[in-house]
């Protein structure tokens, strides 16, 4: 099987029990999982984005990571997921974004 990408994995606070009761949960994870797929979808990438439990940095969230590439973004925002896809379609420097 082929790696996407671009692998993208927003927080969205779930718990063992399966409820998401977390920080980046309640502040608009699950908008943004759909945000970042039609993202993906509109601007045509090899990218992939799945959903987690809670990633352990909740006072930076909403948080995502991207692999395989390693980098970590907190606080993230629709507008915030523009820029990166933005700068990764540029090239690939995100390191102002990242945490
Ligand atoms: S709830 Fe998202 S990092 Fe903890």
């Amino acid at each position: 099987m082929k790696s996407p990408e671009y692998h993208f994995f927003i927080c969205n606070s779930y718990r063992v029990s399966g409820d998401p009761q977390g920080v980046c949960n309640k502040k608009g994870a699950t908008d943004l999982l759909q945000y970042m797929e039609t993202e993906i979808l509109d601007r045509g990438l090899d990218g992939a984005v799945s959903s987690t439990g809670c990633l352990k940095v909740c006072t930076k969230g909403p948080v995502m990571v991207l692999y395989p590439h390693g980098k970590w973004f907190g606080e993230v925002t629709e507008e915030k997921i523009d820029s990166i896809l933005d700068a990764l379609e540029d090239g690939g420097d995100t390191s102002e974004f990242e945490i």
